[in-house]
């Protein structure tokens, strides 16, 4: 765009809500933007806390809804950026809008797409998107059944339908796991109202990815494809996570894969979203499974990943502010989504312990030099910053990101970053990206 045709730009004050590294990694590309005035974040982390300059924590939990409305009002907030799955469940996006406030994220009809997985299955099925073959149970009886018919084969996912916090799906190899899963889900109530529905599905051969879309409803605008790390062993063994690494871009998105990605499930998902009557704002998820070159979704998330987001919005060259700005004003197509000609790798650093029990409170030291290390940035999660003490608050305490000229250097840059990291009992994976290397 020629220097004289810059739109202007406008001074804004941004609320972002949640506490993780992805929260932390919005409010770091939200204070990079020349357009934004003031960033709150909340409740934040240690993290956004040590920021200073134009961020700060506001002490509100993200399921608050009324609170933080309150809040945006007060403080003049121009646009609110949705980080995790539980306030758009909540209808956040409805509460703010119909208060007449710019929020990125999906209604909570849209937001079915994650906070159903019935619903997902069922829409994707009506579209025509590619998914495992599934089936429904409201019941335990009918499920027992179900799996107990001589053509069931093995392995067999059984996953609660509602918001679990990523650990709602069981991977059976027998029927005996499998039982053990429905009993666990419909019997015990593990996940309580969560697996009212519980739905059965095909296993799905292949490798995982994660695409995202920033969207108005319409139009579309992509970022890099990443991997995330799910387990929390190294060569993926152990139990599920929310994510122990990730890295992008993930090779294994071929060029030729994602013009499938788009044409066979992004694009009927806006429109069958809009032809439905719920058309999908925000950010759209697509976790994928390829195999052999050929796409089907394993689920859909109404918002960005954790962790991500610390891969895929560091390689984001253009404004961020003004994208998502311009996907509120319905403007999408008309600004800049450039990304940087780079490879971008994050390494979590966990409690040890997690996913199960583990200890919090724990002092946290890292080495004056990190600061200084090119292309790096410590993006923290479960992390509080009090009376001048940074301790461990969580499960996922650091999310290490680097940037590099090839994914080994962004890998290797990162891993010396995190090895100047130490609280007690810090644990992290030693593999992240090395499936793509
Ligand atoms: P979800 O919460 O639906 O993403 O499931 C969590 C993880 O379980 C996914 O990232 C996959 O690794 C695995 N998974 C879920 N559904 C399937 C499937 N149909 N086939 C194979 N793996 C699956
Ligand atoms: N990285 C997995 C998730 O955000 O759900």
């Amino acid at each position: 765009m020629p220097e004289n045709h810059k739109p202007t730009v406008r001074v804004m004050n941004v609320l972002i809500i949640g506490s993780g590294a992805r929260e932390h990694a919005l409010a770091w590309a939200a204070a990079k933007s020349e357009r934004v005035a003031m960033v709150f974040v909340a409740p934040g982390n240690g993290g956004t806390a040590l920021m200073g300059g134009k961020v700060s924590n506001v002490q509100l939990k993200a399921t608050a809804l009324d609170e933080l409305l309150a809040f945006a009002h007060d403080n003049n907030i121009d646009l609110t950026i949705v980080g995790s799955e539980q306030p758009l469940e909540l209808g956040i996006v409805d509460l703010f809008r119909s208060a007449g406030l710019h929020v990125v994220g999906p209604t909570q009809t849209a937001a079915r797409l994650e906070s159903s997985k019935v619903f997902s299955k069922e829409f994707m099925q009506r579209q025509g998107i590619p998914t495992a073959c599934y089936h429904v149970y409201r019941d335990m009886s009918t499920a027992v059944r179900s799996i107990e018919l001589p053509e069931t084969s093995y392995p067999l996912v059984i996953k609660a339908s509602g918001l679990c916090a990523g650990k709602g799906v069981f991977i059976a190899l027998d029927r005996q796991e499998a039982l053990k899963a429905i009993r666990e889900l419909f019997e015990e109530r593990i996940f309580g109202d969560a697996a009212d529905e519980v739905v059965i599905e095909d296993f799905l051969q292949g490798q995982e990815a994660s695409v995202f879309a920033l969207t108005d409803g319409t139009c579309y605008r992509l970022f890099l494809p990443a991997q995330d790390h799910k387990r929390i062993g190294n060569g993926d063994t152990g139990k599920n996570t929310g994510g122990m690494g990730a890295y992008a871009p993930a090779p294994l998105v071929t060029p030729e894969v994602l013009q499938k990605v788009e044409k066979q499930i992004i694009q009927p998902t806006l429109k069958g979203m809009r032809d439905e009557g719920y058309p999908y704002t925000g950010f759209l998820y697509v976790g994928l499974m390829i195999d052999n070159g050929e796409p089907s979704v394993v689920e859909y998330n109404a918002r960005l990943g954790d962790p991500e987001t610390q891969v895929v919005l560091p390689l984001l060259q253009s404004d961020f502010i003004a994208a998502l700005q311009a996907s509120v004003d319905g403007t999408l197509g008309d600004v800049p989504f450039e990304m940087h000609r780079k490879s971008a790798a994050t390494i979590v650093i966990a409690s040890g312990g997690y996913p199960d029990h583990y200890e919090t409170g724990r002092k946290i030291t890292i080495a004056d030099e990190v600061a200084a290390m090119e292309d790096c940035l410590v993006f923290h999660a479960g992390t509080s910053f009090e009376e001048g003490k940074l301790t461990t608050s969580g499960g996922r305490v650091f999310s290490v990101t680097a940037l590099g000229h090839s994914l080994r250097e962004s890998i290797d840059r990162a891993y010396r970053a995190v090895e100047k990291i130490s609280f007690e009992g810090a644990y992290y994976r030693t593999d992240i990206g090395a499936k793509a290397l």
